[in-house]
């Protein structure tokens, strides 16, 4: 019983890392914050955001989530404060801890095993959930671009089939009839989103990964895509579309916020940094909360020309950028909108894409997952096993589900790994105070506990769909922790050799 608590010594974790050898300090203020914005800014500013905006009905009529309308710019400020709380947390552990597996491996040393089985489970969620989602997403920009130059796919090779069977359009939802069948089942497929998948794989397997030269690059064309965006909706604002301001109140500000907290995920990437920043007590703060407030800032913008071009209602679509473009006449700025979201999309799918592997490496090489997924190709030293599985989990998902089920399933899982992370902090603190910190969080009481708070609260405005589900995950992983992980992990099996 007591394994379940025991937890990894903190110096056995920095030792794992070591065959790695000793990183170099290297990382200023200002390279951090362009990390967070190249990891941060993706599906759920040019996606999410639409249904944030005007909430979501199911086929029959009933409300699913209500919209936040123009009231939006108050769920992202919102979020921002949330995330930045949740940000200091995770810079503490992680300059205390620099592991990959990330949250995964702070737990492992402050909350014991099952706690670290959980998020790293829960974690799936975040990087391989959170994929489908994005891969959905560039998908739908993909259509739009190519469709601005005259190609049309047929929908049903580019609608999942949950994404039909949720549709409160009779047009969308009408495919599950008009699509051709096999054996009596409709074929509704996304294929450009399956594409994307088995091509970051196939990427990923021959070596790639992010340089920082890349990540500058793919931020510069998120931000000239936003600029855009907003330079070109700005000249076509209609105050109308600002009343009501906020059609339902406080509870669609929170719905609303809940669904768009995924245009914040992958701030924590910086954290996985903190061994490479030179003096991060001063830096790793800087970054995080300054990459935080810069993306709040173009959120906020963003959030408010969008609701100012188009009633609001009318932005429940997979592409409301350039749909709202379209709808005010700029198709053709529509289609440059769509290029720079594809593009944009397509650096958080290989960060995602990259990091999913190597959190099972870490789990497999803790004894917790089988150890064939520890294994690194011979030629290539990384982790080929788990990203081909990674790739076809998310590529097969993709190809079917919903954009709107799997960010609210992302959601879920990444806030409750925030708070178990701010929980983990303070439960250090306590158990170790002596031990260096290298970033140490000011006012860590309040600060910690109000994170862990803040992420139950936004975890609250989620639909009990999302709940149902993360019930039903986090039951699948206990069962798997208990049948394998609690008998094979490497701190049991060597307690067991000394007893
Ligand atoms: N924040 C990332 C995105 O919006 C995950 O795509």
């Amino acid at each position: 019983m007591s394994q379940l608590f025991q937890r990894k010594p903190i110096a056995e974790l920095v030792q794992d890392t070591e065959g790695a050898g000793g990183l170099k300090r290297s990382l200023g203020a200002g390279d951090l914050i362009m990390l967070a914005i190249g990891a941060v800014i993706g599906a759920g500013i040019f996606g999410a955001i639409g249904t944030a905006a005007a909430g979501q009905v199911g086929p029959n009529g009933e409300v699913i989530r209500l919209g936040a309308g123009p009231a939006l710019v108050f769920s992202f400020l919102l979020l921002g404060g949330a995330c930045a709380l949740a940000g200091l947390c995770y810079a503490e552990l992680a300059a205390m801890i620099p592991q990959a597996g990330s949250a995964y491996a702070y737990s492992y040393a402050t909350l014991g095993e099952l706690v670290a089985w959980i998020i790293g489970w829960d974690l799936i969620l975040e990087y391989a959930v959170g994929n489908v989602a994005v891969a959905i997403s560039w998908g739908d920009y993909f259509n739009t671009l190519i469709e601005g130059v005259g190609v049309h796919m047929p929908d049903w090779l580019h609608t999942g089939y949950r994404t039909a069977l949720l549709s409160s359009d009779p047009a969308i939802h009408g495919l599950l009839a008009s699509a051709p069948h096999i054996a009596g089942v409709p074929i509704l497929v996304h294929v450009p989103a399956f594409s994307i998948v088995m091509l970051i794989t196939w990427l990923l397997l021959q070596g790639a990964r992010e340089s920082a030269t890349a990540n500058n690059i793919m931020v510069v064309i998120k931000l000239l895509a936003l600029t855009l965006f907003v330079a070109v909706g700005a000249t076509h604002l209609h105050p109308a579309n600002y009343h009501p301001f906020a059609p339902n109140g406080f509870r669609g500000i929170h719905q609303g916020a809940a669904i768009v907290f995924f245009a914040y995920i992958g701030f924590d990437a910086i954290s996985t940094a903190a061994e490479e920043t030179k003096n991060p007590q001063r830096n790793l703060p800087i970054g995080i909360l300054g990459g935080l407030a810069i993306c709040t800032v173009i959120y906020v913008i963003v959030g408010a020309v969008l609701t100012g071009m188009v009633p609001y209602t009318q932005l429940a679509v997979a592409d409301p950028l350039a749909r709202a473009l379209q709808l005010s006449g700029f198709t053709k700025v529509g289609g440059v909108v769509a290029l720079g979201a594809v593009v944009s999309m397509s650096a958080v799918l290989l960060v995602f894409q990259y990091g999913q592997p190597r959190i099972f490496f870490a789990m497999a090489r803790d004894g917790l997952l089988p150890q064939w997924a520890a294994r690194l190709s011979p030629r290539t030293r990384i982790p080929a096993v788990t990203t081909i599985i990674t790739g076809v989990f998310v590529a097969v998902w993709a190809l079917v589900g919903d954009a709107g089920e799997t960010y609210d399933l992302t959601n879920i899982g990444t806030l409750f790994a925030f708070m178990l992370v701010s929980i983990g902090v303070l439960v250090l603190r306590y158990k170790e105070p002596e031990r260096h910190r290298p970033f140490r969080v000011p006012l860590v009481w309040p600060v910690c506990v109000l994170s862990a708070g803040g992420c139950v609260y936004i975890m609250l405005g989620l639909p009990s769909a999302a709940w149902m589900r993360f019930g039903g995950w986090l039951v699948i992983g206990l069962v798997l922790y208990i049948t394998y992980g609690y008998t094979h992990s490497r701190l049991h099996r060597r307690g067991r050799a000394s007893a």
